[in-house]
């Protein structure tokens, strides 16, 4: 029979990613074929984020239009999956009528019954039951993974860390972890076919096996998947530094597939807002982990979330903020403004920040980052980084594009490089978003020192 074709979009974080790709491979056991022209798409999935009130909006308004397209072609059917749906349930539905499937991420594996209800049922269906386990119902590379050189790994869901300010334990569930046998198996199965970096992901990854009794913490579990052979890079995010043990840091300084690089969100450089946010540590306790991990490897690139415009957040608080980013030296911020989500404890908190003084502050602390991010980048010029070659650069014609061991952007002319290849390349000019690179003669086959730089030039 003709496949039908999906359409899917995913937006916010990469736990998305993990979870639209999961999808393609439960589609694809009931004939759906992804398809990149919404116009010749049976079925647009919509995989949502309500982490910021903006992220929320954009949902909507992208429902807007399907509406649209729905007046014209009634036979479309329009799924909305993750946080969004997750949070709305059935309000969705009342809000957005040509919506014929609500799921949330504990859903996804039920996909393939939710598609033939609609079709049996002719009427909306809604599964936000937080119930299923958390093993992938599929696993390897899906059709648009395959021939990919790095690939995403969940390997926890949910978080009981309660931050006041984040929707993620309400629609994210509690903490639950995987087996490290099942997480093994698809990194070994992604391995075979070619992927060469893996990013273990979690909300909060340090938290790994605490709770489930597999007997496997997380400085366990990368131990393990650094001995996979043919892995050549690994990656994990996200880290809470409450939870920043000297195990973990130390398995930056053993581990070799390890890359130096290490997402901390700090949300905040002032005691007493990362109090009213119940994140578990102090400005001095995050500065404490920093020195730990520069000293467990020097080269470590260090990156950061950070909120402006927290319900009380005063002008000294957030000029805390500004010398914490200072004295830090990150090499790149994700800075956001505060909005209300709902059933969160900030949400019902006094001394709401006005809009104008978030964008003020917003503004400040991106000239800052972009100032010292820029530095980090030219400080690389004319030295040798291992880039893996991930595919063709997004903006430029005939050159490729990949990462540093420290997770920097790289643009690069080089006709012999091929996708999963890891190659020298000389850093000629830096950019704020990336860098550019010009290839280096190697005589013999490269096949990639595990580290970060290779040689200053
Ligand atoms: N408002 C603004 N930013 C938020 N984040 C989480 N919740 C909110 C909110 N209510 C940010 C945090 C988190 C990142 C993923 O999103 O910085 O680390
Ligand atoms: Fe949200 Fe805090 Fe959990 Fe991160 S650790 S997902 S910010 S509650």
């Amino acid at each position: 029979m003709e496949p039908k074709r999906v359409y899917l979009v995913t937006m916010g974080c990469q736990m998305n990613v993990y979870d639209s790709e999961q999808m393609e491979r439960i589609l694809e056991s009931v004939n759906y074929r992804p398809t990149s022209h919404m116009d010749k798409a049976d079925l647009i999935i919509l995989n949502t984020c309500s982490i910021r009130e903006k992220a929320e909006h954009k949902v909507y308004s992208y429902l807007g239009r399907l509406a649209r397209m729905k007046r014209r072609r009634p036979d479309l059917m329009i799924g909305v999956g993750g946080c969004v749906a997750q949070q709305e349930g059935c309000r969705l539905i009342e809000r957005a009528p040509h919506v014929d499937m609500v799921f949330g991420p504990f859903a996804v594996k039920r996909l393939a019954g939710l598609i033939g209800q609609v079709r049996e049922q002719k009427r909306p269906v809604v599964d936000v039951d937080q119930t299923g386990t958390v093993e992938p119902s599929h696993i390897g590379p899906s059709a648009s993974q395959a021939g990919r050189a790095t690939a995403f790994v969940t390997i926890m869901s949910g978080c009981d860390n309660f931050c006041t300010y984040c929707v993620v334990p309400y629609v994210r569930g509690r903490e639950v972890s995987r087996t490290p046998r099942g997480i093994l198996e698809e990194i070994e199965q992604l391995v075979a076919k070619g992927v060469q970096e893996v990013t273990l992901l979690g909300q909060n990854v340090n938290a790994y096996g605490l709770k489930n009794g597999h007997g496997c913490d997380f400085p366990t579990l990368l131990e393990k998947v650094n001995r996979i052979n043919g892995l050549k890079r690994l990656r994990f995010t996200t880290s809470h530094p409450k939870d920043l043990s000297d195990e973990l840091v130390g398995a930056f300084a053993r581990l070799e597939t390890l890359a130096p690089h290490i997402h901390l969100p700090v949300q905040c450089g002032a005691d007493r807002i990362l109090r009213r946010m119940n994140r578990g540590y102090t400005r001095d306790d995050y500065l404490a982990g920093i020195e730990k991990l520069r000293k467990a490897r020097p080269d470590i690139a260090l990156t950061s979330d950070i909120i402006v415009g927290f319900p009380g957040e005063e002008e000294r608080d957030f000029e805390e903020t500004l010398s914490l980013v200072e004295s830090v030296g990150f090499d790149n911020l994700y800075t956001f403004k505060y909005s209300d989500r709902p059933k969160t404890p900030a949400s019902r908190f006094s001394h709401k920040v006005a809009e104008a003084v978030k964008s003020e502050r917003f503004s400040r602390l991106l000239e800052l980052q972009t100032r010292m991010t820029l530095d980090k980048h030219r400080s690389l010029v004319g030295s040798i980084q291992e880039v893996l070659v991930e595919g063709l650069s997004k903006k430029m014609d005939h050159q490729m594009r990949g990462h540093t061991a420290c997770n920097k952007v790289v643009n690069f002319s080089d006709g012999a490089a091929c996708v999963g290849q890891l190659v020298p390349v000389k850093i000629v000019e830096a950019f704020s978003h990336s860098l550019l690179g010009s290839p280096v003669k190697h005589s013999r086959p490269y096949s990639g020192d595990k580290g970060g730089i290779l040689h200053a030039a």
